[in-house]
């Protein structure tokens, strides 16, 4: 109970100011940095890295000094792209004023570089231009390229990063650090290959790459819940978990993106790296300390243990869907969607029973699904505790001893919640479940950060413990190829197999045995 009266529960003032010595981080010890973004053009850009990089402005975040420069083919001067960073703030994120002197201010910190990527003269410029900005600007010859373009172009700006000998491995002034944006490689080869790649011009310390998930705040609290509390370690595998369930649904379709996940599908697209970030920090073993490499060991460590599939496992433990029509004339099937091939395999849900071989889950199935055009947009997870012995209260029935049940919901409505079973008012012994609820609205007063606005602040510091390193990469794709290639073997399902705004096909449901089922978000 807090200072509040009357039985009110309120915040001690304590708990208030050691969340506020948590929270605020001062800009003053952040190094001054030349942010170089490559895609600036591109939709991620509008959408998501300069209204993140707009806000941590607004709220005194960013170092000081600090410029950004677009690095792109159109045609256009600082004062073009200034005016189409403007228009895209006020489209994605309006809550920011773009009238005023904080927009005055961050507009005369944009610059436009026109080059072809594949020109080693504009990267050269390049070099040209960031060593007058470093002059004008006291910029101490740090810079942060971020890479927001389609993946086809990774390898050739790294390439021509090298050459222009930007990527500052030497005895240089200042630092250089490479954001790469996902997808990280198609397959396992694919990602071996982009590393290596990467590996021959930038330092592995250098190199941060983004699976946004990691940046959500609910997703950096699973360590808190986990660790930060007493309560749930000892509880937290084999003895007392029956089951945990990820899922990742969202409502939308396509939207414009079907040439993309035409090639990509869900298990790509989010399962091979947002849904298996999440299994990770829920699986892995308490970390030695909260530094980059320490974390990063032990989600590895977790993949590393996941079992490998074979073709009969995938036949067994993996299911695919792709969404038909709804019910609703906007609810279009997948094959209709733009961009979409009228026969497509594409799978736009799927579903996983993955086993993780190590002492503290042996016989705890990880069940995992993720799906576009889903009756609800939802990320949560589930930990489902193992039942009581039915022997105290096993005349009331078992259906009222529900187990414990933990969720802990990643968007929307951020929060946790403890399902326990407690006694009904009145003279009668009747039992039921009830909800203890955390939510981050009411909890805290902070509004949440956008994801990038986080990760782009670690970037700049140094920070990459919210960022993939080579090998979980590689491992997570170790997890995923074997079975995209034993889709393309096995018989596809009869697609359309669910319709659109259901919760997937119905072979999802038989994925889950002994008596369990999926928990469906509500
Ligand atoms: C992206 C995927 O990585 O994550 C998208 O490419 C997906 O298909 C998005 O919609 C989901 O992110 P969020 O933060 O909206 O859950």
């Amino acid at each position: 109970m807090g200072e509040g009266t009357g039985g009110e529960v309120t915040e001690t003032s304590h708990i208030r100011k050691s969340r506020e010595q948590v929270v605020i981080r001062p800009n003053e010890n952040l190094d001054p940095c030349a942010f170089v973004l490559f895609g600036a053009t591109g939709d991620l850009t509008r959408r998501k890295i300069v209204p993140a990089l707009y806000s941590l402005h607004c709220s005194g975040l960013l170092p000081d000094p600090f410029v950004v420069v677009a690095f792109a083919r159109r045609d256009k001067d600082d004062s073009a792209f200034r005016a189409d960073m403007k228009q895209a703030i006020t489209e994605f994120a309006p809550q920011l004023s773009t009238e005023g002197a904080e927009w005055e201010s961050f507009s005369a910190r944009l610059y436009y570089h026109r080059s072809n990527l594949d020109d080693s003269e504009g990267y050269k410029n390049l070099g040209i231009r960031l060593a007058e900005l470093d002059q004008e600007h006291k910029l101490g010859g740090n810079r942060l390229f971020y890479l927001a373009t389609p993946p086809d172009n990774f390898s050739e700006i790294v390439h021509h990063l090298g050459e222009a000998g930007l990527n500052l491995t030497g005895d240089h002034k200042g630092w250089s650090r490479l954001i790469i944006e996902k997808p990280f490689g198609y397959d396992l080869e694919t990602a071996k290959a982009l590393n290596q790649e990467l590996a021959s011009v930038f330092k592995e310390d250098q190199v941060y790459r983004i699976d946004h998930y990691l940046g959500k705040e609910t997703v950096q609290n699973i360590l808190v819940l986990r660790f930060a509390n007493q309560i749930f370690e000892p509880i937290w595998n084999k003895n007392y978990i029956d089951n945990i369930q990820i899922t990742v649904a969202e409502t939308l379709g396509m939207e414009g993106r079907g040439n993309y996940f035409e090639k990509s599908g869900i298990t790509r697209d989010i399962v091979q790296n947002h849904a298996l970030q999440v299994l990770t920090l829920i699986a892995m073993e308490p970390p030695v300390s909260l530094d980059a490499d320490s974390v990063r060991d032990e989600k590895v460590k977790v993949l590393k243990a996941i079992r490998r599939f074979e073709l009969d496992d995938v036949a067994r433990y993996t299911v695919r869907g792709q969404y038909g029509h709804g019910d609703k004339d906007d609810l279009v099937g997948y094959r209709v969607e733009e961009g979409v091939a009228a026969d497509s395999q594409t799978e736009t849900f799927a579903a996983f029973q993955f086993s993780i071989e190590n002492w503290r889950w042996a016989g705890v199935p990880f069940y995992v699904q993720a799906g576009k055009r889903m009756p609800k947009r939802v990320t949560e997870v589930q930990i489902q505790f193992k039942a009581i012995p039915e022997v105290l209260f096993a005349r009331l029935g078992s259906g009222s001893l529900k187990p414990n049940r933990l969720t802990i919901r990643i968007q929307p409505d951020e929060g946790a919640s403890m399902e326990i079973i407690s006694k009904e008012p009145g003279p009668q012994m009747n039992i039921q479940p009830v909800r203890m609820d955390f939510k981050y609205g009411s909890a805290f007063d902070t509004p949440i950060r956008d994801a990038y606005e986080r990760l782009i602040l670690d970037a700049v510091r140094g920070d990459a413990s919210l960022f993939a390193r080579n090998d979980e990469v590689e491992e997570a794709w170790s997890i995923i190829t074997p079975i995209l290639n034993s889709w393309h073997n096995l018989t596809c399902p009869l697609f359309p197999n669910y319709a659109a705004g259901t919760w997937g096909p119905e072979a999802a449901q038989k994925l889950l045995t002994g008596g369990r089922g999926w928990n469906f978000p509500c």
